[in-house]
């Protein structure tokens, strides 16, 4: 199955699973992750798969992927420590930091100096930095290749040039580094988030073509392309699924002709729809337009539809759902913002205080992006190994919120 809807997802379960843990409550299969898993690295067998720690950086999410045979692509310290705690071998670790305070790369170089792993520098000056730190080990140049895709223009990373160095500096810097001693591997491109269409498949690949043009010229030796991720997935219920083997074929036709090996950097098309996010329903209010759903997780919950305009299905498990007429409703949290609203203008069984929802494709960003702005506690994780649950991280309490202060 390439797509897992919210419709796929067992009612009675998840009712269950809320009423066992409370709410708001993540739910994560593992089975559904090691699927996509598969499935992905099916449509690229020549490729290093290496998860992007960031989408989902859990333990238990980190484990299942490294035993299905994944690497881990790491942005910050934390990412870096979490995936070697978690077991990965350094030399499956791409360590690809953006503009990294200095704290994070003491740490990755003390972790990672003399050993095969990969850092991916954007900037020519974090070669210095890691110079400075006895850094000498692989390494991969950023490219800021000007195109970018994505679900929105906040994740079109390609075509912001925080990311990368640019195209007619690339080679300069590859020179640089090869002449300093550092061991260089190859170029690395990310076109954007949620590559779904086949016109992001087209500037996905004129980036990837835009890596070839520069290996084929390169001053150094290269044998390596890392083209990122970004791999989308349909979170609409009526938009159809990435057509994965196309990207395949447009990414090897665009890398035709050079002898390279291939890494690609999926974080969200790993474990989005593995995901699900229960909340329930605290008050319903009615209004001139919709009926207000208000609901005990927000915007501190899952912020992708506040900060991105996402959207993110939503699903009553009311056992009764389907004998309620349906009504136009707003799903909206409890923080104070107007911008705390999770879901606009659904068409669902009319909410009744006490219902549970599920909202869709939680599992990519969700609780990773989760915070305690209006000092709400984070919500808790349950991961689902077949019919194995276990409660992965505790639902923090307030005690919580000021461990930190002196
Ligand atoms: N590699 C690099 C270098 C990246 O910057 C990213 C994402 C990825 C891989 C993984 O991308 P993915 O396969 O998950 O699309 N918070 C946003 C997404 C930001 C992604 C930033 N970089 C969201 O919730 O949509």
């Amino acid at each position: 199955m390439s797509v897992r809807r919210l419709a796929d997802w067992a009612d009675t379960r998840l009712r269950r699973l809320a009423d066992e843990h409370g709410t708001p409550l993540y739910v994560h299969d593992h089975d559904r992750v090691r699927e996509n898993y598969r499935r992905l690295s099916d449509a690229f067998p020549d490729a290093d798969v290496l998860y992007a720690v960031k989408a989902n950086a859990g333990r238990h999410v980190l484990t299942t992927l490294r035993e299905a045979g994944a690497g881990a692509e790491c942005a910050s310290a934390g990412e870096l420590k979490r995936a070697l705690n978690a077991g990965f071998d350094p030399s499956d670790v791409h360590y690809t930091p953006v503009n990294p305070p200095a704290r994070d790369l003491d740490y990755a170089v003390d972790r990672l100096a003399g050993t095969d792993a990969t850092v991916t520098v954007g900037s020519a000056d974090t070669l210095d930095r890691l110079a400075e730190r006895g850094f000498a080990g692989r390494v991969l140049v950023r490219v800021h290749p000007a195109v970018g895709a994505g679900h929105s223009a906040e994740v079109a990373t390609g075509a912001d040039a925080k990311f990368g160095v640019a195209r007619d500096r690339v080679h300069g810097v590859l020179a640089d580094a090869d002449d300093r001693g550092f061991d260089v591997r190859g170029l690395h491109a990310h076109t954007g988030s949620g590559l779904l269409t086949a016109s992001d498949r087209d500037d996905h690949r004129t980036v990837v073509e835009t890596l070839a043009g520069l290996v084929a010229e390169s001053p150094v030796t290269l044998d390596r392309v890392d083209v990122g991720g970004g791999f989308g997935v349909p979170y609409r219920e009526s938009e159809p699924p990435l057509d994965l083997d196309a990207v395949a074929t447009a990414t090897r036709d665009a890398l035709a002709g050079l002898d390279v090996d291939l890494a690609i950097e999926p974080g969200r098309y790993l474990v989005a729809d593995a995901g699900v996010l229960l909340a329930t329903v605290n008050t319903t209010k009615e209004t001139d337009g919709d009926l207000l759903a208000g609901v005990d997780a927000g915007m501190t919950t899952l912020i992708r539809p506040a900060l991105y305009d996402a959207y993110h299905a939503v699903r009553s498990l009311a056992p009764d759902a389907a004998d309620r007429i349906t009504v136009p409703t707003s799903v909206v949290g409890p923080v104070c913002e107007s911008a705390d609203v999770l879901a606009e203008g659904r068409d669902l069984p009319r909410v009744e205080r006490g219902d549970t929802l599920a909202v869709g494709n939680a599992g990519a960003y969700g609780v990773e992006m989760a915070n305690t702005y209006n000092s709400r506690p984070r919500p808790a994780v349950v991961a689902l190994d077949g019919a194995d649950e276990r409660l992965v991280r505790r639902r923090e309490t307030l005690a919580d919120l000021t461990t930190h202060e002196a």
